[in-house]
């Protein structure tokens, strides 16, 4: 049986993110130029997006460029900065037929202006698009955002807008960047890393974690659905027993 029918499309995770690894590596172990990884990453983008509005899972969270990714040459940095437009502009239509919705995470103000103006711009244009939720972490850190979230509240305690014995996880939740979001339900690694990198810290305290040794550019949907099934093999408990829960 092909794994799609063996998935139970009335128990899909409702809010996948995924730590798209691997894209240096792949194009490395084919003599390629790491770019050219990162071309291979981007269509995989392509691929799971689409068979996430297909099957309907609402809301589709990707790691596409964190704070630490600054630190890599700046050739690489540029390139990945000019696949981003790129791609942006390119794939408008597709998100506006699939009634897919962009948003963004993360400090958007701190990439190139071109980056910002054309992700605003998609941002703008899809907003009323319901089908699927695709976030795009960009230039995000989940400490950063804490801190973000932590001096918002702390100003709001400072003016006797909130008082701390108010504080609660919805406070909490309503300062994050993610505050349209709901948690994460599935957590997906590439390229055989097992770790979270500074993403979500908050959002996945309760996500089942999948890490998978193959590489974001070959990556596809039949491995999506692998990974959904593992999901849907486990028993989310939430702090309860067993029986509870059953
Ligand atoms: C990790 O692989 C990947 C990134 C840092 C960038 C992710 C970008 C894309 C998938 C392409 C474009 C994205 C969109 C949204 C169109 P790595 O370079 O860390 O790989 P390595 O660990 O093997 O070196």
């Amino acid at each position: 049986m092909s794994l799609l029918k063996q998935l139970n499309l009335s128990n899909l995770p409702n809010h996948i993110a995924i730590i798209m690894d691997g894209n240096g590596r792949w194009a490395k172990k084919k003599g390629l130029l790491r770019n050219l990884g990162h071309q291979g990453g981007a269509k995989t983008v392509r691929e799971i997006v689409e068979v996430c509005a297909e099957i309907n899972v609402k809301y589709l969270t990707l790691y596409a460029f964190s704070t630490e990714n600054w630190n890599r040459p700046k050739l690489e940095v540029d390139l990945l900065m000019k696949l981003l437009i790129s791609s942006l502009k390119k794939e408008l239509k597709t998100l506006q037929k699939n009634n897919i919705k962009l948003v963004t995470i993360g400090n958007i103000d701190s990439l190139p202006t071109k980056v910002s103006a054309e992700l605003k711009d998609v941002v703008e244009k899809t907003k009323n698009n319901s089908r699927l939720t695709l976030t795009l972490a960009l230039s995000y850190s989940s400490r950063e955002e804490l801190i973000k979230t932590i001096k918002e509240i702390s100003l709001k305690v400072k003016n006797n807008l909130i008082s701390p014995e108010n504080i609660d996880e919805s406070v909490i939740n309503n300062h994050l960047y993610t505050r349209n979001l709901p948690d994460v339900d599935l957590l997906i690694r590439t390229s055989g890393e097992q770790r979270i990198s500074n993403f979500l810290l908050w959002q996945i305290a309760y996500a089942e974690l999948y890490f998978t040794e193959t590489l974001w550019p070959d990556f596809n949907k039949e491995n999506l659905f692998k990974a959904i099934l593992n999901y849907q093999n486990r028993e989310r408990r939430f702090g309860k027993t067993s029986e509870q829960v059953k």
